[in-house]
C-alpha cells in the first residue's frame, strides 16, 4: 500500500447514473461514495455505450491517452479513454470507448461478438491503468463481463512490477449468467489454447466462461448476501460452479448490498407526486391515488395494490405467478407490473391486462421514474424469486412502506422477516410475508395472508412501520468490503497465489 488511502479500482459493465440493466448498476453507482467515506481513493471503469449522453454527464475525451489499441485474436481495435467525475464524489469515472464494441448497442447483446466486446473492455482497463500510472491496491471486478481481469493479471501481467502488489476481488452478483462462449474465445482473448481441455481452467461444460476465470483467478470472491454465499455451494443454486466455489470456500464472503438512501427515500424522492415519511404517511395514500390514475386503474384507496418491477426472466419466479393468476384475479386486488425480458412473460402480462383492464396494468419497458412511483404507490411488492443473490427492490419497498411478499432465498431471506412467524415468536418485528417452497400454492398462501392482514389496519401499520425504520444503508457493508480488500492485498504481498493450471 502506498500512502494512507487505499486505491480501489471498481470495474463493471453497469453503474448508475450512466448505464443500468438491474441492481448491478445501483450497487456500482453507490459503492464509490461509501468507499470514499472510508478513506479510499476510488476509480470506476466501465464501457462507454453510445446510449450514455456525454454532455449531460460532462464526459470528456482524454487526449493524452489516445493511442490505445487492444488485440482480439489477430485483429486490433482502437480504444479511447473518456472521463468524468461521479456526482457527489471525487471518483473519476473512466469510460472505455471502442466504436466497434459499444456504438449503437445496449449494455448486453446476443450478438455473436459479445465475447469480443468484453475482451476489449477487460484488456483495455488494465492497459489504461498502466498508461495513467495509477496503481490500484485492489481491482474489484463484478460478474462475468469483468471476469478476465483476474486471469490477465496472473498471465500477461504476472511478472509486471506495476501490478505486483495489486489484489483482486471478484463479486458474484448473479451466478446464473456464466458469460459462456464458444471455445474460440480462448484464442480471441489471447490465452494459451493448450489449456482448453475438460476440467481445465478455461473450459466450462465444453465452452469458455468469463465467470469461471473470475472465480478461479481472483484473490477473494464475494457475493451479495450471506445466504446466497451458502446457497451457491450447492448444485441446486451453483449453476455448475458449485464445485469451484467449494474448492474456494475459504475465500468466499457474503456481503449484503446496501441502499443509496439519497436516491431511494420517500422523504426526498423527486419522482413522487408527494414526499412522505413514516410520520407523514398520508403522502403515501396520495402516491397510491396518483399511481392508480397514471396507470389507468380505478382509484380505490382500500383495494390492495400489488406492485412488481422486474427483469422478466425465469429467476424472478414468473412461472409461480402465472400458475396462481386465475386465483389472484378472483381476489379484490390491483396489480401493476413494470418490466421487460422474455417475450413469453411480456405476453402473459399483456394478455392479462386485456382480460382484466380494471385490475391489471402492465408497462413493458424500462422506466426509472415509474419504478419509483410504483415503489411509493403500491401497498404490496411481489418478488417470488426462485433465487435472488441480494435483490434491491424488496429493500427499497421497505423504506417506501410497501410490504414485500417474497420467497425465502438469498438476499430476500436475509432482509425480509415474515409477519406471521414473528407473531408466533412473540416479536412483532415482521416486515413482510415470506414463503419457502417454490410452489404456486405457497405463493398463493403468502399473498392471501398479506391481503388478509392488509385489511387489519392496526397490524398493517405495524408491518409498514417495521419496514420503514429498518436501516439497510451501505454503512454496514462498507466495513466488510474494507476487510475483504485488505485480505486481497495481503494475499498478493504475503502469499502470492500460485495460479493452478496456467
Ligand atoms: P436484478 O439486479 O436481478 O434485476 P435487483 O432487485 O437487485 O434485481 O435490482 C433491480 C433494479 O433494477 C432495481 O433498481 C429496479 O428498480 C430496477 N429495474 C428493474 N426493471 C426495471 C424496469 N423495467 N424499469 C425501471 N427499473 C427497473
Ligand atoms: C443481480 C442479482 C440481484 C442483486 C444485483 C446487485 O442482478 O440478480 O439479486 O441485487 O445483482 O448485486
Amino acid at each position: 500500500m502506498n500512502g494512507s488511502k487505499l486505491k480501489i479500482a471498481l470495474v463493471s459493465s453497469e453503474a448508475v447514473p450512466y448505464a443500468k440493466a438491474g441492481g448491478l448498476g445501483d450497487v456500482l453507482g453507490a459503492l464509490p461514495k461509501v468507499l470514499e467515506q472510508h478513506d479510499c481513493e476510488v476509480m470506476l471503469f466501465m464501457p462507454k455505450y453510445s446510449s450514455i449522453p456525454e454532455d449531460a454527464h460532462k464526459i470528456k475525451i482524454n487526449w493524452r491517452i489516445d493511442d490505445l489499441s487492444v488485440p482480439v485474436g489477430e485483429k486490433h481495435f482502437e480504444v479511447h479513454l473518456y472521463q468524468t467525475t461521479l456526482p457527489g464524489t471525487q471518483t473519476k469515472v473512466n469510460f472505455v470507448y471502442c466504436a466497434h464494441a459499444f456504438d449503437n448497442r445496449w449494455i448486453y447483446t446476443n450478438d455473436p461478438d459479445e465475447n469480443q466486446r468484453f475482451i476489449i473492455f477487460n484488456r483495455a482497463v488494465l492497459k489504461i491503468m498502466k498508461r495513467m500510472k495509477w496503481k490500484p491496491d485492489v481491482i474489484h471486478v463484478n460478474d462475468w463481463p469483468t471476469g478476465l481481469i483476474p486471469l490477465y493479471l496472473k498471465t500477461f501481467y504476472k511478472d509486471d512490477p506495476f501490478f505486483a502488489s495489486t489484489g483482486t476481488v471478484f463479486t458474484i452478483h448473479n451466478i446464473g449468467y456464466p458469460g459462456k462462449f464458444h471455445p474460440d474465445t480462448v484464442y480471441l482473448a489471447g490465452l494459451d489454447q493448450t489449456k482448453f481441455f475438460p476440467g481445465g481452467p478455461y473450459e466450462f461444460w465444453g465452452m469458455f466462461s468469463f465467470m469461471k476465470t473470475g472465480l478461479l483467478f481472483s484473490d477473494i470472491i464475494t457475493t451479495v448476501s450471506e445466504t446466497y454465499a451458502e446457497e451457491i455451494l450447492t448444485p441446486e443454486y451453483g449453476a455448475g460452479f458449485d464445485g469451484i466455489l467449494n474448492s474456494r470456500k475459504e475465500d468466499l464472503v457474503g456481503i449484503l448490498n446496501g441502499v443509496d438512501y439519497e436516491i431511494w427515500s420517500p422523504e426526498k424522492d423527486e419522482f413522487l407526486v408527494q414526499t412522505y415519511s413514516s410520520k407523514r404517511l398520508a403522502g403515501k395514500a396520495k402516491n397510491k391515488e396518483f399511481l392508480q390514475e397514471r396507470v389507468h386503474l380505478p382509484v380505490k384507496a382500500d383495494v390492495p395494490l400489488i406492485g412488481m418491477i422486474s427483469r422478466m426472466v425465469d429467476q424472478k419466479g414468473f412461472d409461480l405467478i402465472e400458475a396462481i393468476l386465475p386465483q389472484l384475479m378472483q381476489m379484490d386486488i390491483q396489480l401493476v407490473v413494470l418490466g421487460s425480458g422474455l417475450p413469453k412473460y411480456e405476453n402473459l402480462f399483456r394478455d392479462l391486462h386485456q382480460a382484466y383492464p380494471e385490475k391489471v396494468c402492465v408497462h413493458i419497458g424500462y422506466d426509472n421514474q415509474l419504478s419509483h412511483q410504483i415503489e411509493a404507490g403500491s401497498d404490496l411488492f411481489l418478488m417470488p424469486s426462485l433465487y435472488e443473490p441480494c435483490g434491491l427492490n424488496q429493500i427499497y419497498s421497505l423504506r417506501y412502506g410497501t410490504v414485500p411478499v417474497v420467497r425465502k432465498t438469498g438476499g430476500l431471506a436475509d432482509t425480509i422477516v415474515d409477519w406471521g412467524q414473528s407473531l408466533l415468536e412473540g416479536r412483532k418485528n415482521g416486515n413482510g410475508f415470506v414463503f419457502t417452497n417454490p410452489h404456486p400454492e405457497a405463493l398463493l398462501d403468502a399473498v392471501h395472508r398479506a391481503v388478509l392482514v392488509y385489511h387489519n389496519k392496526k397490524e398493517w401499520a405495524q408491518i409498514v412501520k417495521n419496514g420503514m425504520k429498518a436501516d439497510f444503508s451501505w454503512e454496514k457493508s462498507a466495513g466488510k468490503y474494507l476487510q475483504v480488500y485488505k485480505k486481497a492485498i495481503s494475499r498478493r504481498t504475503e502469499k502470492p497465489l500460485k495460479p493452478e493450471g496456467i
